[in-house]
């Protein structure tokens, strides 16, 4: 079997041709959607993201700005950038760009984010809506996975779906999302015992730990969707993921790339948050 190739590029490409529209029919009512990115310090790959949803919103008609700090800012520094953008009516929606530098309190940052503005989702307000079911932002990355599997043709009813990697920014919210969806999902980490076991055994495997060709042939059940979000420059230079992309498609049942997999979906899914945070605080639901 040669897995479907989930083409994340293609998938963003549709999603955002949707959401330039509704831009559009927002800019008609003098409604303009504002990006506003918080960046602090000079991180190579931090630069290339934030720089990216910077062109992405810009290209379906939002506003976007990048408001880039030094590197040896304080946390009060950071603190009074956010509460400007916080009380800027014409902001929509705000992210601050992690990992920050270590005099910088990433907790107390994320808390300080209006929550009707935290595109991220990762005010600890937003985080809390999402577990009780209320409306809220869900994280990019998570979101823009749901968007994947949802093009991979699979109920999720019942099926064994096995994550990797248990942070706040992906494996645990995308946890709670598959479990909505009725999934069963065992998230696996680096002191799990059975990981071998649950990965043959599981229908989808989404892989977000960040270690290059963690995830081989010989854990994939045939047939399985693997989604890949890992993302980390190898010796070449070039980015890589957490699957062991050549050996796993000949396997699987779909697969994503990288890069061109959840990455686009990712910046998709801030451009959509930022769209609804403006509808929201218009009324529009
Ligand atoms: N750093 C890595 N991923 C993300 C993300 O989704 N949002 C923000 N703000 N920073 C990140």
């Amino acid at each position: 079997m040669v897995a479907k190739i989930l083409d994340g590029k293609e998938i963003a490409k549709d999603y955002r041709a949707k959401l330039k529209e509704e831009v559009e029919r927002l800019k008609k009512q003098n409604i303009v959607p504002k990006l506003s990115v918080i960046l602090v310090g000079n991180d190579g790959a931090s630069q290339s993201y934030v720089n990216s949803k910077k062109k992405a919103a810009e290209k379906i008609g939002m506003i976007s700005e990048i408001v880039h700090m030094d590197e040896s800012s304080t946390e009060e520094e950071v603190l009074n950038e956010l509460e400007r953008l916080n009380h800027d009516d014409s902001v929509s929606g705000i992210l601050v760009q992690v990992p920050l530098p270590d005099q910088v309190s990433e907790a107390k940052i994320l808390e300080a984010i209006d929550p009707s503005k935290d595109v991220d989702g990762f005010n600890p307000i937003n985080i809390g809506r999402l577990y009780t079911g209320e409306r809220t932002f869900i994280p990019c990355t998570p979101l823009g996975i749901m968007e994947i599997l949802k093009h991979a043709d699979i109920d999720l009813k019942g099926k064994n779906v096995a994550v990797i990697g248990r942070s706040h920014i992906v494996g645990q919210p995308v946890s709670k999302l598959l479990t909505d969806q009725d999934a069963t999902v065992t998230l696996l980490h680096s002191k799990s015992q059975n990981t071998e076991e649950v990965l043959k055994n599981s229908d989808v495997i989404v892989s977000a730990v960040g270690r290059i060709h963690l995830v081989t042939k010989d854990l994939v059940k045939p047939g399985a969707v693997v989604i890949d979000v890992g993302n980390t420059p190898g010796e070449d230079g070039k980015l890589k993921g957490d699957v062991d992309f050549q050996s796993v498609k000949e396997i699987a049942g779909a697969i994503t790339p990288v890069p061109g997999g959840v990455g686009p979906l990712t910046i998709t899914m801030v451009l959509n948050n930022t769209l609804l945070a403006e509808k929201w605080k218009n009324g529009i639901e």
